[in-house]
């Protein structure tokens, strides 16, 4: 990823989400600016724990799957863990979900509020190992603006 992209995408969120706590308007604005800003992907949104399973938040890209189990897939398994999964190949990835078959490689980084898991971070690109340490600390840069975003 070029530092650019990472630099105009951080100050993005920040200007987007000056002043205000919504946590659906903040998650949709924090989509639209990923895809705006970051290349060769193909789907990048939230999914919201709700009842003890992933729903479908804001996002960017084609229709997806609306509920996910925690433990399944790329996303259950990231928010099961509560920590970053950057997978190169999501066909190699046991129970991965196809919700896009040009997916071909997922970086999901879980939404920690307190110790609290809210949510994850989703994002999927049809190039394999496309997500490697930069796109780590930028995605989780991204998820810790969202999460402080919410206020106290
Ligand atoms: N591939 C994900 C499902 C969500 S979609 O990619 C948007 C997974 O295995 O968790």
């Amino acid at each position: 990823m070029m530092h650019d992209a990472a630099d105009d995408l951080l100050s993005d969120l920040a200007g987007l989400f000056a002043g205000e706590a919504d946590p659906i308007a903040n998650a949709a604005n924090a989509a639209a600016a990923i895809w705006q800003h970051v290349p060769r992907i193909n789907w990048a949104g939230f999914y919201f724990l709700k009842d003890g399973e992933l729903v479908l938040g804001p996002f960017q890209g084609k229709p997806a799957c609306v509920r996910i189990a925690l433990g399944r897939g790329v996303c259950g398994t990231a928010a099961a863990r509560r920590e970053t999964l950057v997978v190169a190949d999501v066909h190699a990835f046991p129970g991965h979900i196809a919700c896009d078959g040009a997916s071909n490689s997922e970086i999901v980084v879980p939404l920690l509020r307190d110790g609290a898991l809210l949510g994850v971070l989703d994002i999927d690109s049809p190039e394999l190992a496309r997500f490697g340490a930069a796109e780590r600390v930028l995605f989780e840069a991204a998820a810790r603006a969202w999460t402080d975003s919410l206020g106290g």
